[in-house]
């Protein structure tokens, strides 16, 4: 909010600057035009005179100022070009190496905006306009987070983000490397966060282009290059038209520090002054709904005040609208199990498209909800199969082979074996035994302590 309001008026105080500095330059554009026609017919009054007329070179004034930062200047940049104007604001500190690459990044896009033909179109469509947010986190570093928006006459307007970060005391640029120590696997981690954070944002489903997402966010540092930490944040930037179309502009996830607080390099690490883990467990009810047991499910549920996550067959949610409503509006999360329950990894791509798309339209015309997660039947999954939906592939690691033994107890005992934290346990709201054996399994979790959660809600999945 405050953030928002900062830029607001920030884009306010550069319209005010660009409209007083247009205002001037068109008065001067005007004397010049005036002058040079009345020379050139005083001049030679019977001489038609290919010269063109002397264009005084554009000048650029440079202003360096300092910030509310300290160690971090402010540095202005702009110019009385009317043709290719623009308004460039980038930070500069006491060390030449990161101040050479901010300048570096600066010339570079004003080299490629001066290379745009724009012909002898309306130069009013031309602009340029660079500035900069500063993030600080208390270790020292600065997150200097530049946003590029280039428009020309034919040419769309885009804007970019580009991040630079640095200890304005030492000198030392941090990299994403730093923040999760070099460790390709916790990059990994990362990236599987926001790949949640993508697909959970509803401000961003509109405009998410689903097959591009993969790509942009694959954990390599180059993806990863263009963050912001803060001391609660850590706050990815995507290009524009990558993830979302071009039109929704650059995208920012912002992810709470304390979701990827065990991947971070201990200087980054929030201190929390939990007494001990929480103990966490997430039950599943996968190829329901089911008119008998999936409302005897739903019923001991409640009993315990528990919320579960049904992954639900698009054939039965036809079927059974009914209780798939009942589901949703208990508040459990839904899942997406595929149409038919094939083992999708054997499928054309079209066949595959079916199963996935209409068992979230079905779920969606049924419950009013859509689905937030995605297991494929059996486990089988591949690249294809994940890049089949736009949600989050969840599986499980404590499997009660409900449907083998139909048996109440060994439902128990098989969850009693192999549970402990983070345990996401696969049953299936289809059998009598299990909505029997549910109460069991409860009260027994319940004794030793886990909290219970939807898939989405846990944390490592
Ligand atoms: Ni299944």
């Amino acid at each position: 909010m405050k953030k928002d309001n900062k830029r607001k008026r920030r884009a306010r105080l550069i319209d005010i600057g660009f409209l007083s500095v247009i205002g001037i330059l068109s008065v001067i554009a005007v004397l010049l035009v005036m002058d040079t026609f009345s020379s050139s017919t005083s001049a030679s009054p019977n001489k038609i005179t290919h010269k063109k007329p002397d264009v005084p070179k554009a000048e650029v004034v440079v202003r360096s100022t300092d910030s509310n930062f300290p160690g971090i200047k402010i540095v202005t940049e702009t110019t009385d070009d009317t043709t290719k104007p623009f308004t460039i604001q980038y930070p500069q500190s006491e060390f030449e190496e990161f101040n050479r690459e901010i300048t570096d990044y600066i010339e570079k896009v004003k080299t490629d905006y001066q290379a745009v033909e724009t012909g002898s179109a309306n130069a009013t469509h031309n602009q340029l306009s660079i500035f900069f947010d500063t993030l600080h986190h208390s270790s020292g570093n600065y997150s200097l987070v530049l946003h590029t928006t280039t428009s020309t006459s034919n040419k769309d307007s885009i804007t970019e983000i580009r991040t630079f970060h640095i200890d304005p005391i030492t000198g030392i640029e941090l990299t994403m490397a730093d923040v999760v120590d070099r460790n390709a696997e916790k990059l990994k981690r990362v990236a599987k966060v926001v790949r949640d954070h993508i697909y959970q944002d509803p401000a961003l489903q509109e405009t998410l282009i689903a097959d591009s997402v993969w790509q942009p966010t694959e954990p390599t540092w180059m993806n990863y290059r263009n963050f912001a930490l803060t001391d609660d944040t850590l706050i990815l930037y995507y290009g524009t038209g990558v993830i979302t179309k071009r039109q929704a502009g650059p995208i920012q996830v912002e992810v709470p520090l304390e979701k990827v607080n065990s991947l971070l390099s201990k200087k980054f690490q929030v201190q929390t002054a939990v007494a001990g883990p929480e103990k966490k467990v997430a039950l599943t009810f996968d190829d329901g709904p089911d008119p008998h047991f999936t409302k005897k499910v739903l019923e001991t549920l409640q009993k315990y005040n528990v919320k579960a996550t049904f992954f639900m067959l698009g054939n039965r949610v036809e079927e059974y609208p009914n209780i798939a409503k009942m589901v949703a509006e208990a508040g459990h999360e839904i899942g997406n199990h595929s149409w038919n329950h094939p083992p999708l990894t054997g499928l054309t791509d079209e066949e595959l498209h079916d199963e996935v798309r209409a068992t979230e339209d079905i779920i969606l015309q049924a419950t009013g909800q859509r689905a937030t997660v995605f297991r494929p039947p059996y486990g089988a999954v591949n690249q294809q199969v994940r890049e089949s939906s736009k949600l989050p592939v969840v599986l499980w690691n404590v499997d009660t082979l409900d449907w083998q033994h139909l048996d109440p107890e060994k439902l128990l005992e098989n969850i009693e074996a192999d549970v402990k934290s983070d345990s996401i346990v696969l049953m299936h709201d289809i059998h009598k035994s299990t909505a029997e054996g549910l109460d069991a399994v409860l009260e027994f979790l319940q004794s030793q302590g886990y909290s219970f959660v939807t898939v989405s809600e846990m944390e490592n999945y």
